[in-house]
């Protein structure tokens, strides 16, 4: 027909879109990027509108370039290893790095266009190079600060007359660079208290230039995400709540139908009753370019992200007890700050949705909580109070804080290894102690060498079950157990359309042991509740290196690990162990219907396990969150290289067989795909793109959920701070943002004009004309 022609036509019109990764930078994710504590600024000798910086790493030295304008980073580089002078030979103007690993050489340094050249050098034994960073900026004699007047002054090394003179800030703490010339130019950058880094250019005591760079981000030590909740469908969630109140059907009825009524009478008013105002609000036309409607377009997106849950605060807390709270929808911009009281060294903290509170440990069992009473407000403090009292002795470290029960604001407080006698661990409570525990609680703790088992007693104490002790040359590298996590499939469909079913027992946890005397490795996954070893699986082909991070996660029936094998080739694998009720399809062990304890009766799982290759070193490995966990699971994965990258657990899957194993029923299964041991890179899967990244050892991984099902925002808190959204099943429950609804709309319309008013139409004249009926 001519109209299914020019139907087709019309479709091909709406163009289809096609993904170009690099755009995503600062759209759909952000990074912050830190130099951390100066300890070093060269500021003479190199192109006087930069600065470079150094800064210490875990075992390592950053080098960093700052535009001595604005301060903004213009680029960083890691050193291998750790700079401990940087000194500058004069004669030549050579500037030098100077290492403490005594193998290497000294290596000059060059900044050429924003870029760093290091090159080995040797240095003669004729010159004497003076050190740029020891030099002395507080015992010289032209300069006189004031601590208590908090003020900086310059005096002239001859008259001892005063030249410039200039405030400083209440916070602070070091001068670290200074140039003058005694007359009437100054320039000088100090440091605070709050670590942060501010430059100040004096021209005749005017300020030309000043900046200031935040770098207490540098040592996050923890953070928690804080949901910004959406109050727009409460009127509607009311309305419904409103509509169950009537005993009559007929009443609610006419409830449901009024309210409406009344809706599009206020839509109607709302438009000055003119019809193309009111489509184009409908179809969203305005949004084309025009200034005020890219206000409009902004406040939609902003409405959407709110919506679908993409609005968080990120907040991360330093070691100085300086908490910050970052804007996720808005590149990680500082929402607002707070100093906490408590004596440093802090340790942690818990964010109680319920009160709406942050809770701050510190390491001796202080603590302190702040009241957030909106998002986007500084909270307010609340109480401080110590744990001491319940602690067994007065000087126990606390290694650990976990959340034990909501309702009761009970926490389980883990003492470092040796600092309390022979205590693991007291649980505290900072809500009333009120009914006993209905369900029992267990605990499971672990240290180098021993894992053991605990059950909450009723008066909240600590009570040992089972213990399982390593032999002499054995230590554990790596130890998790399993989140909790709302079951979606209790089997996996083959096929051939039978079920095999998952082992959803909860109570599990696995660590992996190395052996430092036979160099074998196993992985063991035990149950929780009473210490029986599950599965066992050891590794004794390989030779692997420890020196390289071992990482474990657990998920919904299946163990993920990873290492770095020096033998039979150096690689970096993944390993998975997947746990059914058993092999054999369409067989089922526990019975769903009649639930009996587990301590009474337990099922031992059957597993399959399979190993991978994979390209990058893995440092740290985390689990993709959803809301309902429906979307597949990805493994989060932070690499040495710096990158971060994401693989759908599907791909480590253990029942991939190789094709020639591959029976025609095993093809027909969903997602199934052969195996191949090596796991490529898909660049697609680089969230973190062309960035490079720098994370320490104790960076964290985290994932959390939004509304959307598909989506999940993944952050790396570290030195640098990266937060991105991943969507590992494809986003398949939002709308391409250039959905065409009005070609749509347009397109429904003349499908309708075609079958209700044309066809009727050309039926009606071929009877006419059957009936040679002339009109
Ligand atoms: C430093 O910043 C200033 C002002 O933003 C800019 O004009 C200049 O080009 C920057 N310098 C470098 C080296 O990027
Ligand atoms: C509809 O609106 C009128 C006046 O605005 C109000 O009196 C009435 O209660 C509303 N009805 C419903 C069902 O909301
Ligand atoms: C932009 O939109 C406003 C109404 O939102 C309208 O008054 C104005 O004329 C538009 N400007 C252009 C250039 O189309
Ligand atoms: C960041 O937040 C501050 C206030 O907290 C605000 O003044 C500033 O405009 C924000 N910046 C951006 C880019 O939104
Ligand atoms: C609580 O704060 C007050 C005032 O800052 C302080 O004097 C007190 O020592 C703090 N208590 C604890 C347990 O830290
Ligand atoms: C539930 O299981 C227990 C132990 O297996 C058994 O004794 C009991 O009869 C079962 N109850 C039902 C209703 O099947």
């Amino acid at each position: 027909m001519w109209w299914s022609n020019w139907f087709c036509t019309l479709l091909s019109i709406i163009p289809l879109t096609s993904a170009v990764f690099t755009d995503e930078i600062d759209v759909t994710d952000w990074a912050l990027q830190s130099i951390g504590e100066y300890t070093c600024i060269i500021g003479d000798s190199i192109d006087s509108n930069l600065f470079v910086v150094l800064s210490q790493l875990e075992d390592t030295s950053l080098l960093s370039l700052v535009n001595r304008t604005n301060g903004n980073l213009l680029t960083r580089r890691a050193t291998d290893s750790r700079i401990t002078d940087i000194k500058l030979d004069e004669s030549k103007q050579l500037i030098f790095l100077e290492y403490e690993d005594a193998s290497s050489t000294a290596s000059q340094l060059t900044v050429l266009s924003n870029e760093f050249y290091i090159a080995p050098i040797t240095v003669d034994s004729g010159s004497s190079p003076i050190s740029i960073c020891q030099k002395q900026l507080l015992n010289r004699d032209d300069i006189i600060i004031d601590n208590k007047k908090n003020s900086l002054k310059i005096v002239d090394p001859h008259s001892k007359l005063t030249v410039l003179s200039t405030e400083l800030p209440s916070n602070f703490d070091k001068l670290k660079y200074l140039k003058t010339d005694h007359a009437a130019e100054l320039e000088f950058l100090i440091s605070t208290t709050d670590l942060e880094y501010i430059y100040y250019q004096l021209v005749n005591d005017d300020l030309v230039n000043s900046w200031f760079r935040d770098e207490s981000l540098a040592n996050t030590i923890d953070y928690k995400f804080i949901d910004i909740d959406d109050h727009s469908m409460d009127s509607v969630i009311l309305e419904l709540q409103n509509e169950y109140q009537f005993d009559n059907i007929f009443q609610a009825y006419r409830f449901r139908v009024m309210t409406n009524i009344n809706r599009s009478i206020n839509f109607v008013k709302a438009h000055h009753y003119s019809p193309g105002r009111m489509i184009t609000d409908f179809l969203n036309l305005d949004l084309i370019q025009n200034d005020s409607s890219d206000v409009k377009s902004l406040k939609l997106q902003e409405m959407n992200d709110l919506k679908f849950g993409f609005k968080k605060l990120l907040v991360v807390i330093n070691k100085n007890g300086k908490i910050t709270a970052l804007d996720m929808n808005n590149q990680g911009n500082q929402t607002w700050s707070i100093q906490s009281k408590l004596s440093t060294p802090v340790l942690t903290f818990e964010w109680d949705k319920t009160s709406s509170q942050l809770i701050v440990f510190n390491l001796l069992g202080d603590y302190e909580t702040w009241e957030l009473l909106t998002p986007f407000a500084p909270p307010v403090f609340k109480i401080n109070g110590s744990f001491k009292e319940s602690f067994p002795q007065n000087r126990c470290e606390i290694s650990k804080v976990s959340k034990l029960n909501q309702a009761q604001k009970s926490y389980f407080i883990e003492f470092s290894e040796g600092t309390c006698s022979n205590e693991e661990g007291v649980i505290v409570s900072l809500g009333k102690a009120t009914r006993k525990n209905a369900i029992k609680q267990f605990i499971t703790t672990h240290d180098a060498t021993s894992i053991n088992g605990h059950v909450i007693s009723a008066d909240n104490k600590l009570v040992p079950t089972w213990q399982i002790n390593l032999k002499s040359d054995e230590k554990i590298v790596s130890f998790g157990t399993k989140p909790s996590l709302d079951v979606v499939n209790p089997g996996v469909v083959l096929g051939s359309r039978e079920v095999l079913y998952k082992y959803l027992y909860p109570h599990i946890a696995s660590y992996v042991v190395f052996n430092e005397a036979t160099k074998k490795m196993y992985v063991n996954i035990i149950d929780t509740l009473k210490g029986e070893i599950l599965v066992s699986q050891l590794h004794d082909k390989e030779h692997i290196d420890i020196d390289y991070p071992i990482n474990l996660i657990i998920g919904e029936n299946w163990i993920v690990y990873s290492y770095f094998s020096l033998e039979p080739i150096p690689e970096q694998k993944i390993n998975v162990i997947e746990l059914y009720e058993s092999l054999t399809p369409d067989e089922r062990k526990s019975n769903p219907t009649n639930y009996t304890s587990p301590l009474k009766q337990s099922i031992k799982p059957e597993f399959m396990a399979c190993s991978y290759y994979f390209p990058e070193v893995i440092t740290k490995m985390s689990l993709s969150e959803t809301k309902f966990d429906i979307t597949t699971k990805a493994l989060i994965l932070e690499l040495e290289n710096g990158q971060i990258s994401f693989l759908p657990k599907l791909v480590v899957s253990a029942r991939r067989k190789p094709e020639s194993e591959m029976t025609d029923d095993d093809k027909m299964e969903f997602m199934a795909a052969p195996y191949v041991p090596a796991i490529p890179i898909n660049d697609a899967y680089i969230i973190s793109h062309v960035r490079d990244f720098i994370f320490d050892k104790s960076s964290q991984l985290g994932s959390v959920a939004t509304n959307l099902e598909s989506t999940s925002i993944v952050c790396d808190v570290g030195h640098d701070i990266f937060c991105s959204r991943i969507t590992p099943s494809g986003p398949f429950d939002v709308l391409n943002p250039n959905f065409e609804t009005g070609k749509l709309i347009f397109s429904i319309v003349i499908c309708f004009v075609l079958c209700f008013v044309l066809r009727p139409y050309v039926t009606k004249s071929k009877i006419k004309s059957l009936w040679l009926v002339h009109e």
